[in-house]
């Protein structure tokens, strides 16, 4: 029990969905996500958040592209989805679809077209 623990602990993904989750605090003094963003995106843009982990600049992507956009919050780790859905509960977002895949299949977006792709330290 403890080894699996361990192990799963230590896969990649999770440790470095941990470190930036620690790390979104003091990354949002420094670098703010809305900075980031802010000259990219519009009110009623539909974005994708390629490898978006517990959602740091999906959530401001969000609140970006307002009620009229919308925003596919991608990523291969499950655990950091389910971080990201519960965000997206508890804000209320009605504009961010969170899905668990690989950014090299895309096939649940619409159309399959959105106006900006966001891609930020995906390996
Ligand atoms: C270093 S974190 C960056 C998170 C976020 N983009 C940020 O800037 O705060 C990289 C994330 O990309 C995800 N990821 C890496 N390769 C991926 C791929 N091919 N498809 C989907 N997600 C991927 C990882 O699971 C991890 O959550």
């Amino acid at each position: 029990m403890i080894q699996k623990l361990m192990r799963k602990l230590w896969e990649a993904d999770t440790v470095l969905s941990v470190v930036f989750t620690l790390l979104y605090p003091i990354m949002r003094i420094f670098s703010p996500p809305e900075k980031l963003i802010k000259p990219y995106i519009r009110n009623g843009q539909v974005v994708a958040d390629l490898g978006c982990a517990t959602g740091y600049y999906a959530l401001a992507l969000a609140d970006s592209v307002g009620p009229e956009g919308k925003v596919y919050a991608v990523d291969k780790n499950k655990k950091s989805i389910r971080v990201l859905e519960k965000k997206v509960e508890k804000g209320g977002y009605r504009n961010i679809e969170a899905y668990v895949s690989s950014a090299a299949d895309l096939n649940f977006i619409k159309d399959r077209s959105v106006d900006f792709v966001f891609a930020n330290t995906l390996l």
